[in-house]
């Protein structure tokens, strides 16, 4: 610790940071532009000055900026002087000179960082009467709005885009006192992180144009504390509502998970929610309906008495549930049909890949990394997953990664602290630490590792398993026949994990093989054995599959037996789209076969048109529930608002079914039933406070003091303002009034402070800058590693595969805009989602005869697709790519081998499956 002087005060403060850092941790209000807490200091716009003394006899002082001069121990400072407070003014002044002042029209308008520094600092006149410099706007694709006018040259964009997240499509151009921060063309910006530029940018530069699309002020959007769905990262947002309709996404701040940024997909993902295919009322089939689905709109009340007879009726129920619910959700359906009547509603395939995942952070030695965790590592092997687009946020913590190394080096070599960005970008210049990533296909990762290995699901897990043998040859079995390239990067590998401090491997159900996520396994428990602070991260398809996989139940398949052998005769679905795991043939066969089948969920969907009853449930920003992330982490989301129509939870509709006295009033009983009937779950008793929980006897308000319009926005209804929606599942409230002040971290709805209207007043919900969240970060980790580093590893180690000739291994390629099932349904995320084509490498082209646009017709275990062929660079030989997800290519079975014929005289190419 040191102790500085702030006014003659002594403050301590935490060795090595800055003085804004530290000042701002303290709680002192200092105006910044350039500084970010993730990108730190480059001192570029001079505003954050503050007066340094030399000692306690100084009286003079000397300007410095705070953001870097270190806050050593006996620093003495004002940050109230008049002369600094009038540099700042003057600094700010000169900023604006060029700004157009148009805050009424400005889509940042009443969250500007700008706006808040300039009232700051007490600029409030423009004096100039110079012409203003103006710029040309370019069109940024579907997500990013440009108004270059607006730009203070702080550097944020750029900082953040190409040295954080590797962009290389943003950049600056200059010329004279002309700085112009855009791309060289018109364009769609490439990195899958611009959406963080809109909270980057402190002013309006770039803002969100599908917030833009319907448009609402800031104050006026009605907010809550989420979790992403669109990944199983689940990363932490602050959605936002106006006139039941979802506005946009924010970054919701957590140490441990996202920290300050999130993925586009996550950020502009959330149109979904709006769409026209939502379903609202409770529909029945009509009994005469034949051919296309017809169905009538019910009421709920009758829709639950329909709901009580089938079930009552049925001779048999089987309950399918789905990774894309609430736990919530899938323990009541779990409940109402028993646990062995219940299904995951995962294919057999991936239940298992997942049940592998699970059964390595359960029995292994090995710790389940956080993101956190992930960027602090300083040695990673990534086998077979292609994180940059099954697991977006975590490709940025991975970039952050490899930085360790060489930043620790660079620090402890030149003394320069790892706070000031500028020297440590300059004395590590293009070092990059240890990241070896070994997978089918090129990833969005690949410029930041230092080696990079294109290989076959069966090669990587025999990479996977020599690594584990170089390890620890007393435990690993050896792997033969491996080739002298192999062995010598397994050597290495190896190597560089062995000496690392927190080394890390990641892996997932990304390419379909569980051999590869045993590999990683292996790597990671030889690594514990070798006493290495060893992290594993296991990538899983959805938000909430490992959550699912907890509750235990039986595959997809397992259910459609019981169909098919007359075990049951109704089946209840809850939020899952069959058709996008398993075979159409067999899903309707399933459907058709069963008497009865009820479908709950939020969107119209192949399952629902085949259903007899429809419940509509609402989406994550309509309900409240827990979602178990990759890391085993438990997290609440919150509703955001009330949806029209009559939407439920799914556990609300099914608890009020079948005559049962209703066992649970609220969230927090089914969360308690949960609890004990699967003990694993008892932390998530803890993850939030309760219902009942209080501040000052008030609840916590989901709108801003500032929220306007409570009184006029449904005078079209009815002149008297009407009652707000009661909310019995949690402590939060649809309401503008309750406690203002800052609730428990697990219930912060937005950020905002005194003076800071920006989201950068998440400075002041953090205990430090950069910290955790005042109160401690929100969720709770279920997994936790079994403590032997004993542990038997895998003894045996696979075969190689000779490619039989003339047959290709086709394997799943994922994309982060297009492969998720629902934020591909916004338009923004729609507009860059690639059209199902057959990825093939360019000598693999040549040897099969084909070109890029050629039709190609493949035909995997049965299914028959109709592809047009595409060269892929950095497929690795042997390999073709089957983009997963899309529309036409939900369900593959992949990877699987197949055939390759070419129909004579059409140039056409048929691959057999
Ligand atoms: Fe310190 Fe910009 S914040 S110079």
């Amino acid at each position: 610790m040191a102790t500085i002087y702030i006014e003659n005060v002594p403050y301590e403060v935490k060795d090595g940071q800055n003085l804004l850092t530290a000042c701002l941790s303290l709680g002192f209000n200092i105006p910044y532009f350039c500084w970010h807490p993730a990108l730190h200091s480059v001192g570029s716009c001079r505003l954050c000055a503050v007066k340094v003394f030399r000692d306690a006899k100084d009286t003079r002082g000397h300007i410095m900026m705070s953001c870097m001069t270190p806050a050593s121990d006996g620093t003495r400072l004002s940050v109230d002087d008049p002369e600094v407070k009038e540099f700042r003014a003057a600094v700010l002044e000169w900023l604006m000179i060029n700004h157009p002042h148009d805050c009424p029209v400005c889509d940042e308008g009443g969250e500007c960082h700008l706006q808040d520094m300039t009232v700051m600092t007490g600029h409030n006149y423009r004096r100039t009467r110079s012409r203003k410099r103006t710029f040309r706007n370019q069109n940024l694709g579907p997500f990013i709005n440009h108004e270059m006018n607006r730009c203070i040259q702080c550097y944020r964009c750029v900082r953040f885009y190409r040295d954080h997240a590797g962009g290389r499509d943003l950049n600056v151009f200059g010329i004279h006192d002309r700085l112009y921060f855009g791309r060289f063309d018109d364009g769609a910006l490439e990195s899958p992180f611009s959406g963080n530029l809109v909270e980057v940018c402190p002013t309006g530069v770039f803002t969100d144009k599908t917030l833009r699309r319907h448009y609402t002020r800031k104050w006026d959007l009605q907010t809550a504390p989420s979790v992403c769905v669109h990944c199983g990262l689940g990363c932490n947002t602050i959605p936002g509502e106006r006139y039941g309709m979802l506005r946009r996404i924010l970054n919701r701040y957590h140490e441990d998970v996202n920290g300050y940024f999130i993925c586009d997909r996550g950020r502009f993902g959330y149109e979904f929610v709006n769409a026209d295919k939502r379903v609202k009322s409770p529909l029945i089939r009509r009994e005469e309906g034949q051919g296309i689905a017809s169905f009538d709109a019910i009421t709920a009340e009758d829709a639950l008495d329909r709901l009580q007879v089938v079930l009552n009726g049925a001779s048999g129920i089987i309950g399918i549930g789905s990774p894309r619910a609430s736990l919530e959700s899938n323990f009541a359906l779990a409940r109402l049909v028993g646990p062995e009547r219940f299904s995951s509603g995962i294919a057999a395939k991936e239940h298992d890949l997942v049940a592998t995942i699970l059964s390595i952070l359960r029995n292994g030695p090995a710790r389940s990394a956080s993101l956190h965790d992930v960027e602090r590592s300083d040695a990673v092997l990534v086998l077979g997953e292609d994180v940059s687009n099954t697991a977006p946020r975590m490709a940025l913590s991975l970039r952050g990664s490899v930085l360790v190394q060489p930043m620790k080096a660079a620090a402890e070599r030149l003394k320069i602290p790892l706070w000031s960005a500028g020297s440590v970008k300059q004395a590590c210049q293009d070092d990059k630490g240890p990241l070896f990533v070994a997978t089918p296909g090129a990833t969005g990762i690949d410029d930041v590792a230092a080696v990079t290995l294109r290989l076959s699901p069966d090669d990587i897990t025999r990479l996977g398993f020599a690594v584990a043998a170089a390890l620890d040859p007393s435990a690993a079995p050896a792997v033969g026949d491996l080739s002298e390239d192999l062995k010598a990067a397994a050597a290495g590998i190896a190597e560089a994990l062995q000496s690392a401090d927190r080394p890390l491997v990641v892996s997932g159900t990304g390419c379909g093989s569980k051999k590869v996520i045993e590999a990683a396994g292996n790597v990671a428990w030889a690594l514990c054995r070798r006493k290495k602070d060893a992290a594993i991260s296991l990538v899983v398809p959805e938000c909430n599959s490992l959550g699912v996989a907890l509750m235990g139940g039986a595959s997809l398949e397992e259910a459609f037996k019981q169909v098919q052998s007359g075990k049951a005769d109704t089946v209840v679905i809850m939020e899952n789209d069959l058709y996008r795991r398993a075979a159409s043939s067999t899903v309707t066969e399933l459907l058709e076969k069963a008497r009865t089948v009820v479908v709950l969920d939020h969107l119209a969907n192949r399952c629902t048109e085949k259903a007899d009853l429809v419940l509509p449930v609402g989406t994550f920003a309509e309900t409240d529930g827990t979602l178990v992330n990759a890391e085993g982490r438990a997290q609440r989301f919150y509703r955001v608002f009330v949806g029209t129509g009559d939407m439920r939870a799914g556990w609300q509709w099914l608890d009020s079914s079948a005559g049962r006295e209703k066992a649970w009033e609220t969230l927090d009983e089914v969360d308690a039933a949960l609890a004990s009937a699967i003990p694993i779950f008892e932390p998530i008793l803890h993850i939030a406070p309760p219902a009942g929980f209080r501040v000052q006897g008030l609840k916590i308000p989901r709108e801003a003091h500032r929220y306007s319009g409570r009184t006029a926005m449904k005078a079209n209804i009815n002149v008297h303002e009407q009652a707000p929606p009661v909310d019995q599942d949690s402590a939060l409230a649809f309401s503008m009034e309750g406690y203002q002040g800052q609730p428990p971290s697990a219930l912060v709805p937005r950020y905002w402070a005194p003076g800071w209207n920006s989201v950068q007043s998440l400075n002041k919900f953090q205990g430090e800058v950069g910290g955790s969240l005042r109160g401690g970060n929100p969720g709770r980790r279920l997994i936790e590693p079994s403590g032997n580093s004993d542990i038997e590893l895998l003894r045996e180690a696979p075969e190689a595969v000779e490619r039989p000739k003339g047959r290709w291994q086709i394997v799943p390629l994922h994309h982060v805009f297009g492969s998720e099932e629902l934020s591909v349904l916004s338009p923004g995320v729609n507009e860059l989602a690639p059209t199902p084509y057959l990825g093939v490498a360019e000598e693999t082209a040549i040897s099969l005869g084909i070109g890029e646009g050629d039709s190609v017709t493949l035909t995997v275990g049965g299914v028959v697709y109709s592809l047009k062929a595409k060269i892929v660079e950095g497929l690795a030989p042997g390999i073709l790519g089957l983009p997963v997800g899309l529309p036409g290519t939900e369900k593959c079975d992949l990877p699987a081998w197949g055939e390759v014929t070419k129909a004579k005289g059409t140039g056409k190419v048929s691959i057999d499956g």
